[in-house]
């Protein structure tokens, strides 16, 4: 019964032209709530008189179908979640019947109906008659439907498809969720209400107000004076002295618009963004984009997040030091854009065009298919449509401060065009689009109408040597995603703020993102892709958020805020030797093939020869190690060694065993040399330990040397374990949150105390987590006993509820099993973070150093 072909058509009908967001006063009757469904497997499916069958499902408005048990949960990066045959969708694709009653008057008013957001496209009808359709999740429809409706009960029917021509162009890297997402509400307007208007403002003082679409003449109200305006008319205002707005002071005054007996209430921001000599500013200062992506996403709905949801986001962001968001990659909901002006964050409102997933059209990465979308007349008006779209809606908004094209759709004639048409609707914003680095033309790439130069995820030496550089470059530069925050990381925060600190041409970025995409639906914990069984998705790269999805606070957003606040890296500070005194007393030795018993005092210890690891600590009669104190050459992988974690599969690292190789004991002392082997390969790593014992303690000095076969390794370090009534930690080193070699300059050196279960990162994926730099000395203690660590040089130390091997094997946290012990790691080196798992490799120092050495005296008592 639909007019299927719609679907293959990439505009929409008989949805009214766009206009700027606004929601006059007692005009709103919100459709939100509960409304009937129906579910159809294909469109092709449903039956003739759909629109008299009875409804007995019922579904929450705004929501995702997913979390109703339809359809099935699938996350995919850029993959094109359906074959590529542009622009045809298979047979299958599924329909959902939406209902809705309600009671209206049939006044001589005009009566709009209007989504705020329906993924992927929909049909409507109104008492059985059909209204339009209309495509592009993230736009606002607005119908007229004046001459549908009747006095009393209406019947609204309206059939979500999944998917459609334009989901060719909404290939964002997200959860592929289908239904109405977002507010859906009509309005009862008098005739000749105004349709649209823009307002511009000058920091000095000028405000104009002008009435583009509409009927009656409007009374435009704003600082004490009131001017009358016609359509095609302006209005100009000056204030004196004006309180200017910023991300720091959102100074807004209010505006009223009435017309036609009916008012509107807008909130005005005068600021003014311009770029002068390749010099980004706002008021006229420069100004640094400290910024995030931002998606729609909560883990319990999806993408349907109301205002309350929004907020959240927003106000944490404030709190972190962020003064920037990125709306990654498709246009918010109006309201977004309001809070955004009252609580005071820059936007970069980009349009709902990603064409990703055609790089992959033929299985492999090839950027060259781009163009088969940028450049093709089919696709023209499609990419015009949605530009337009989010700049009409969103011009009036003071925190929009630049428009993106869309993201990841390469370049050709139709995002050069839309860039022209949006410097006609608006030239008061600056225009970006990242996709400008795929113009075939190397020359053209300096002329292109867009106004920054945009990156993503390149290193510092590029911004430093290749950018600052560049002569011909005279656009300044904006990072629109860096700092990929998935898993245990980002760990070059700091280093790109000192490149964006270091020139005026570069006004920030924009971290790659703010939220985890977990989901919480069917039993556990937070699910990623492939936990739905879903043939094609892309794991946890839906993990890569500064937040939880519940918005829990991640150490990439401790320091995150350290950095935006402009906060001074943390010196090393000097290191604090702390003395231990390891007491004299007699020392026996029995040694027989196997191992070393060494009894000094009360206590006993026993070193195996054939792998040199004490194997048994024996103190005051009690067994003190639940695992050997042994040689560790590996962590557990995280989310940025995502491409190096096979590597070391494949070096055997994680498979290498401890081996002596020549020993001696004398006195006190065992000295041994080892190495660390594994399957058929040469020895992953040289050592020497040398053990000298007392009745109330030891001493180890660790030597080691990494083999000029090896590449690098992750860690190089002791670790052995003991029970988990050793529970308490106190310790001198960067914290309290974890740090590593490449982010303890944004934590502070101090003693801390803590325990063994908040001492661990609960990361959604398990993985490497809760080391400490700079370590001076630790202490490990439970009810009775205390075990005391110092080192002769800072070290990094771990204390967690679970070793290397049960994070590496459990793909979720909740999977977890119940702790049985406290692992404790010693380490003399372990390699930096980085944000590899998107961004550049990580920096060569931060790798560990080839060969290192430390002394460790552990104190039993
Ligand atoms: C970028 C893309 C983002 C996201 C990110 C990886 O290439 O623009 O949408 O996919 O990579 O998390
Ligand atoms: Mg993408």
């Amino acid at each position: 019964m639909l007019n299927t072909k719609l679907l293959a058509a990439t505009n929409s009908d008989n949805v009214l032209l766009p206009r700027c967001a606004y929601r006059p006063q007692n005009a709103e009757y919100s459709l939100n709530g509960e409304w009937q469904i129906a579910e159809y497997k294909s469109v092709y499916e449903l039956p003739e008189n759909a629109l008299n069958k009875n409804i007995d499902a019922k579904i929450d408005v705004p929501s995702c179908v997913q979390y109703y048990g339809y359809d099935y949960f699938q996350y995919t990066n850029f993959k094109y979640p359906f074959p590529f045959d542009p622009p045809f969708m298979p047979y299958n694709n599924p329909t959902y019947h939406y209902r809705k009653t309600v009671e209206l008057d049939k006044n001589e008013n005009k009566k709009y109906l209007v989504f705020e957001g329906v993924d992927s496209c929909f049909y409507l009808y109104l008492n059985s008659q059909y209204v339009g359709f209309s495509q592009i999740a993230h736009r606002v429809s607005e119908f007229d439907i004046t001459d549908y409706i009747t006095f009393g009960e209406n019947i609204i029917d309206v059939f979500v498809v999944k998917w459609c021509a334009g989901s060719y162009l909404e290939d964002q890297d997200k959860w592929r969720f289908t239904g109405i997402f977002r507010d859906v509400y009509i309005l009862d307007r008098p005739c000749g209400h105004i349709v649209d208007y823009t307002i511009n403002t000058k920091i000095d003082g000028t405000v104009s107000f002008k009435y583009n679409a509409g009927g009656k003449a409007a009374e435009v109200c704003f600082n004490g004076e009131k001017k009358t305006v016609s359509v095609g008319e302006t209005a100009v205002f000056t204030v004196k002295n004006p309180a200017l707005w910023t991300a720091e002071n959102p100074y807004l005054y209010d505006m009223q618009i009435e017309c036609a007996g009916e008012i509107i209430t807008e909130k005005i921001g005068i600021r003014e963004v311009t770029i002068e000599n390749g010099i980004f500013k706002i008021n006229g200062k420069h100004t640094k984009l400290k910024g995030v992506n931002r998606h729609d996403f909560h883990p319990q709905k999806g993408v349907a997040v109301n205002e309350a949801d929004i907020l959240a986001d927003l106000m944490l962001m404030k709190d972190y030091n962020i003064n920037a968001v990125r709306t990654s990659h498709y246009p918010s909901a109006p309201v977004f854009y309001r809070i955004c002006d009252e609580l005071g964050l820059y936007v970069m409102s980009e349009a709902d065009v990603e064409t990703h997933g055609l790089v992959s059209k033929e299985g492999g990465y090839d950027t060259e298919y781009w163009r088969l979308f940028a450049d093709s007349p089919n696709f023209h008006d499609a990419i015009i449509e949605r530009n337009v779209q989010n700049t009409v809606n969103h011009k009036n908004r003071a925190s929009v401060i630049i428009w993106s094209l869309g993201n990841e759709s390469g370049w050709g004639k139709n995002f050069h065009n839309a860039a022209v048409i949006l410097k006609e609707l608006d030239g008061t914003r600056p225009v970006h689009y990242e996709g400008m680095i795929f113009v075939e033309n190397v020359d053209d790439y300096y002329r292109l109408p867009v106004d920054m130069v945009s990156r993503m995820y390149v290193s510092t030496k590029w911004i430093l040597d290749d950018y600052l550089n560049d002569k011909k470059e005279t656009r300044p530069l904006v990072l629109c995603e860096y700092c990929h925050a998935m898993g245990n990381g980002p760990g070059d925060l700091y280093e790109y703020m000192q490149a964006f600190n270091s020139s005026d041409r570069i006004f920030g970025g924009f971290v790659w993102e703010w939220k985890d995409h977990g989901v919480l639906y069917g039993g556990g914990g937070y699910k990623y892709g492939g936990d739905f069984k879903e043939e094609f998705h892309d794991d946890n790269f839906c993990i890569d958020g500064l937040v939880g999805p519940n918005l829990e606070i991640k150490p990439g957003l401790i320091n995150l805020k350290a950095v935006y606040g402009g906060d001074k890296a943390d010196e090393t500070v000097p290191f604090s030797k702390k003395k231990i005194k390891l007491t004299d007393g007699d020392v026996s030795i029995i040694q027989n093939n196997e191992s070393i018993t060494v009894s000094a005092g009360d206590a006993k210890y026993i070193v195996e020869r054939s792998s040199g690891k004490i194997v048994s600590i024996i103190s005051y009669g009690k067994e003190l190690l639940l695992s050997p104190i042994e040689v560790s050459i590996t962590r557990a992988p995280i989310d940025d060694e995502r491409f190096i974690t096979p590597i070391h599969e494949k070096m055997g690292l994680f498979s290498a065993y401890q081996e002596t190789r020549e020993l001696s004991v004398s006195a006190n002392k065992i000295e041994l040399k080892g190495k660390m082997l594994s399957g058929f390969m040469s020895p992953r790593l040289d050592f020497s330990l040398s053990y000298n014992f007392y009745t109330n303690g030891l001493e180890i000095d660790f030597s080691y040397n990494i083999p000029g076969e090896v590449k690098y390794l992750p860690r190089v370090g002791l670790r052995f374990s003991v029970d988990k009534a050793f529970y308490n930690v106190e310790y001198c080193g960067y914290g309290p949150e974890e740090s590593y070699i490449d982010t303890y300059p944004l934590k502070r050196k101090s003693e801390y105390k803590s325990s063994i279960a908040d001492l661990f990162t609960d990361y959604i994926k398990p993985q490497e987590c809760g080391s400490h730099f700079g370590t001076d000395w630790l202490i490990l203690s439970n009810n009775e006993k205390q075990i005391e660590i110092v080192a002769d040089k800072p070290f990094s130390f771990s204390a967690l509820p679970y070793s290397t091997e049960t994070l590496k094997s459990y793909p979720h946290n909740w999977q977890l099993p119940t702790s049985n012990a406290a692992y404790m790691s010693l380490d003399i080196a372990m390699r930096g973070i980085g944000s590899n798992s998107c961004g550049p490799d990580l920096a060569e120092r931060y790798e560990i150093p080839r060969n290192g050495k430390a002394v460790f005296m552990i104190k039993i008592f």
